[in-house]
C-alpha cells in the first residue's frame, strides 16, 4: 500500500491552529464564561485546521455531531489533499481554569497516522505517565507504592525526592493517601491533565516525575501522542462510571484491559502541539500588548524528532484580517486592539 508521507510542515500548520485558538479565546479569560471561552477556541481552531493539507478525521473532539456543531467526532478536517491522519483536538484543556483566569489552560492539537489513536466514549481513564529514565518501570497492575519505588530506583533517587502529580478529585483520594504514607512528594492540581502529563515526561522540566490518577480518557490519548515522541512511558485503564459498561460493550472494548502506550497511540508518527491560554508551568499564556498578541507554544513531534518551544508575536490587525476572511469570531473579540 502506498501511503502519503506526512510532511513536517503540518506541525507548523497545527501550531497556527493552537495559536489562533489561544489568541481568540484569551480575550475571554477570567470572564467566568466557560462555554464562551471554549467556543471561541473551537471556532478559531477550526478555521485554521480547515486550511491544513491533510485528509484528517477528528477522533477526539468536541462531542457528537448533533451536540457539537464544530470539531465533532468524525468531522473531516483539512483540505483533504494530504496524508490520512487521526486528529485529536482539545481547543482548551482547562476551560474552568481559563474562565477563572487560573493557571495552566492550554490549547492542543495532537495527531497521528489514520486509524492509530484509541478512542472511546467512556469518560475517564486511570493513568500513569513517566519520562524516559523510568521507561519500563511502571505498571497499573502494581500498587502505588511499587510504582513509586520502581520509578525512584530507575531514576536513582530516593522515594522522598519523587514528585507525583495527581488530579485533585475524590476518586483519586486513595492514591493521595498512599503516596503521603509512602513519603513521596504529592502535587495536587485542579485541572489540566494533558499539561501535567507532558511535564512528567519532559525530562528537562523534571518538576514532576510521575503523573498518576483518574482523569479524562480523551486527555489520556492526547497526552499519549506526546509521550510517545518524548520516549517516555504511559499506561492507562478505563475507569467506568455507573451505566458505562453498556458503552464498552457497544464499542467492543474490554474496559478492564491494561492499555499500553502503543495501544493508546499505535503510530510511530505522532505529534502534539499546544499553546498557552493562561500562564502555567508548561507554557506562558497569551498576552496582548499595543496591537500585538504574544504566545508561547510547544511542538513535540516524532516526524522531526524534536521538541520545540515557540514564542510568537502576532500583529492583531493582520490576524483579524485573516480571521475575518475565514469568518472567525476573532474580528469581534479582538476589535478593541485593532485601529479602525
Ligand atoms: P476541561 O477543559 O474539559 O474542563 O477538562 C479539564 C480537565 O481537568 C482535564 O484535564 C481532565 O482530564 C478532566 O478535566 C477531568 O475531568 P473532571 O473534571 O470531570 O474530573
Amino acid at each position: 500500500m502506498t501511503r502519503r508521507r506526512i510532511d513536517a510542515r503540518v506541525e507548523l500548520e497545527f501550531l497556527r491552529a493552537t495559536e489562533a485558538a489561544a489568541i481568540v479565546s484569551g480575550k475571554l479569560v477570567g470572564r467566568g464564561d466557560k462555554n464562551g471561552v471554549d467556543q471561541a477556541a473551537v471556532d478559531a481552531m477550526r478555521g485554521v485546521l480547515g486550511e491544513v493539507d491533510i485528509d484528517g478525521v477528528v477522533v477526539i473532539g468536541e462531542g457528537e455531531k448533533d451536540e457539537a456543531p464544530m470539531l465533532y467526532i468524525g468531522e473531516h478536517v483539512g483540505t483533504g489533499d494530504g496524508p490520512k491522519m487521526d486528529v485529536a483536538v482539545d481547543p482548551i484543556d482547562g476551560t474552568t481554569l481559563a474562565s477563572k483566569g487560573g493557571h495552566g489552560a492550554i490549547s492542543v492539537v495532537a495527531a497521528a497516522e489514520r486509524g492509530s489513536l484509541f478512542h472511546t466514549h467512556i469518560a475517564y481513564m486511570d493513568k500513569i505517565i513517566v519520562g524516559k529514565q523510568a521507561k519500563g518501570a511502571i505498571s497499573l497492575d502494581a500498587t502505588v507504592e511499587e510504582n513509586v519505588r520502581s520509578v525512584a530506583r530507575a531514576m536513582g533517587r530516593p522515594v522522598e525526592e519523587i514528585t507525583v502529580a495527581v488530579l485533585e478529585r475524590p476518586r483519586n483520594d486513595e492514591y493521595v493517601r498512599k503516596l503521603r504514607e509512602l513519603g513521596a512528594r504529592v502535587r495536587l492540581f485542579g485541572d489540566g491533565d494533558i499539561a501535567n502529563g507532558i511535564i512528567a515526561a519532559l525530562e528537562e522540566r523534571s518538576r514532576i516525575d510521575i503523573l498518576l490518577g483518574i482523569g479524562g480518557a480523551t486527555e489520556g490519548v492526547v497526552a499519549a501522542c506526546a509521550i510517545k515522541c518524548l520516549g517516555g512511558d504511559m499506561q492507562g485503564r478505563l475507569w467506568l462510571r455507573d451505566g458505562e459498561e453498556a458503552i464498552a460493550k457497544e464499542e467492543g472494548i474490554d474496559p478492564t484491559k491494561l492499555l499500553n502506550l502503543d495501544d493508546l497511540c499505535r503510530s510511530d508518527l505522532s505529534m502534539l502541539v499546544a499553546t498557552g491560554v493562561t500562564d502555567g508551568e508548561l507554557l506562558q499564556g497569551v498576552s496582548y500588548v499595543r496591537g500585538s498578541a504574544y504566545t508561547q507554544s510547544i511542538i513535540i513531534s516524532s516526524l522531526t524528532n524534536t521538541t520545540r518551544m515557540v514564542d510568537g508575536k502576532h500583529d492583531l490587525q493582520a490576524f483579524v484580517k485573516l480571521g475575518a476572511l475565514n469568518g472567525l469570531s476573532s474580528t469581534t473579540l479582538l476589535k478593541e486592539h485593532v485601529p479602525s
